[in-house]
């Protein structure tokens, strides 16, 4: 195996939160090396958000009532002083962006439109060019990141295993890189993981496929604290025309008026004009017990939208049209699919995980701000405002002594991954059971006995294990034998053993 030295920080991970850790800890003066296996703008989930950013932007909005509808989506779990971290950097994120060249929808006096979504009491979701906005945001961080002279840019390169001192401080990363696979072990600084979510472990995602909880997998076996792992958000509106990743249908449609029918054009939700924009998982489970019970479930813009769909929600309507839908004629066929992790390793504010020179920024990391159920378009301003912290501290390391041997994960085949998904989608999806879950975890032992400790498999170990304890519905974890909510909200912590049964890196 190859060895490099590189004298700052390692940014693994090259969405809106890796890229915002790497600007900022450049401008802090470090030198910054990036890994990300593809080139950047594709492949990361930041990419894909079409709503926007949640902000306090208006007169009748602050951050303090953004802060309280966090929480208040968040079922308990939220912890408070870091929603009012991040809510209160809401408008200072979003101008930052504007100047970096985020080219955010303005009003005629250049105030920021903004949209409604679900669970939030006033419109405050800063969107570009209607449903565009993580593309065009993160183009803007891209630029300025090429423009960066202090930041290099690996985009051939996969995360394999953290490397580690005898103290257990992370010193490093082992990645393959190029078309064959060929292993480095990178010594840092310090290493931020930046590595997106676990809608990959799913068979239906909006996700890109290839985020399979890996992060928050190394992580752990570097014998990181994990936070919450049981918690996923499912989202209402994926189009359902059988693609893996499935599109989006951004909830700004049903903030618009666009209404969730059966398949008689009968409400999923109730005739009240705000029925459909409860919170998410509510919505998803009436969507995925309409779809069980055969009565199926649609989202009709036809009368909120009609033909104004094309340049309003110019993302949705391409998709609906490559899939032969106009969704000016028909209702759109949806799905609840996996769209968001709100557990993972636990970080602070500045990305600070348990363990010395290792951080987690954006969907790999659980900073509390989540809690049982993401207020939506939280995500993007809780990358950026989050991950620029995180830069700016990881730019402060001076790393720490020789590292260990590293122990590197095996890959799961294909069929095997497909094995895993559906089995995810059905057992640990919108609806939970104690005898779904315990088939899964079965599932997930014959696995890693055929084909070795795979990430993917520790990953979906790490969710189904905290589903199966918790023993109640809070949030996105819905369990049909616990519907109740326990009086108590409880966090999940998990911490491993570091395991003794892996495949050494040479
Ligand atoms: C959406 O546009 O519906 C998704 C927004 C989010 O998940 O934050």
């Amino acid at each position: 195996m190859n060895r490099l030295r590189h004298d700052g920080p390692l940014v693994v991970g090259a969405g809106l939160a890796g890229l915002s850790a790497a600007l900022e800890a450049a401008r802090a003066g470090a030198q910054v090396l990036v890994v990300t296996p593809e080139p950047l703008l594709n492949a990361c989930s930041s990419a894909w958000a079409q709503g926007g950013m949640a902000a306090a932007l208006t007169a009748v909005d602050s951050a303090e009532l953004h802060a309280r509808d966090t929480e208040a989506a968040g079922a308990g779990l939220v912890q408070p002083d870091v929603a009012r971290t991040l809510t209160g950097v809401g408008r200072q994120t979003v101008e930052w962006l504007a100047a970096l060249g985020a080219p955010f929808d303005r009003d005629a006096d250049g105030g920021f439109v903004v949209s409604l979504e679900a669970a939030h009491s006033t419109p405050r979701v800063a969107r570009v060019g209607g449903d565009g906005a993580g593309r065009a945001i993160l183009s803007a961080v891209v630029a300025a990141v090429r423009a960066e002279k202090r930041i290099q840019v690996w985009d051939d390169a996969r995360l394999k295993a953290l490397a580690q001192d005898a103290g257990g401080r992370v010193v490093g990363a082992v990645i393959a890189r190029g078309p064959h696979a060929k292993r480095i072990e990178i010594a840092a600084t310090a290493v931020v993981l930046a590595t997106g979510g676990a809608g990959g472990l799913f068979a239906a995602t909006t996700t890109p496929s290839a985020l399979k909880g890996e992060g928050m997998a190394l992580a752990a076996l570097a014998g990181a604290d994990l936070l919450d792992p049981e918690f996923v958000q499912f989202h209402p509106t994926a189009i359902d025309v059988g693609l893996d990743p499935a599109p989006l249908a951004t909830e700004a449609l049903r903030g618009e008026g666009a209404r969730l029918v059966d398949g008689q054009g009968r409400f999923l939700l109730g005739a009240e004009d705000d029925a459909d924009l409860k919170p998410r998982d509510v919505v998803a489970r009436a969507v995925h017990a309409a779809r069980m019970d055969g009565r199926g479930a649609y989202l009709d813009a036809r009368a909120a939208i009609g033909d104004e769909f094309p340049h309003a929600f110019p993302a949705v309507f391409a998709a609906c049209m490559r899939a032969g839908l106009d969704p000016r004629q028909s209702p759109i066929p949806v799905m609840a699919a996996c769209h968001y992790y709100m557990g993972g390793i636990a970080a602070d504010a500045d990305g600070r995980t348990s363990v010395p020179g290792l951080y987690a920024v954006g969907e790999c990391a659980a900073t509390g701000v989540h809690g049982a159920n993401r207020l939506a378009s939280n995500s993007l301003l809780e990358a950026c405002a989050f991950g620029r912290r995180a830069g700016q501290a990881a730019a402060g390391e001076i790393g720490g002594g020789r590292s260990l041997p590293a122990q590197v994960a095996p890959d799961l085949p294909e069929p095997a991954t497909a094995e895993l998904r559906a089995a995810m989608t059905a057992h640990a999806g919108v609806v939970r059971t104690a005898e779904g879950l315990a088939a899964l975890i079965a599932l997930i032992d014959r696995l890693q006995a055929e084909h070795g400790p795979a990430a993917p498999l520790l990953a979906a170990r790490l969710i189904a294990q905290a589903a199966l304890d918790r023993r109640e519905s809070r949030g996105g974890h819905y369990r049909a034998d616990y519907p109740q909510t326990a009086a108590r909200a409880e966090h999940t912590r998990v911490r491993l053993a570091r395991p003794a049964a892996m495949e050494a890196a040479e």
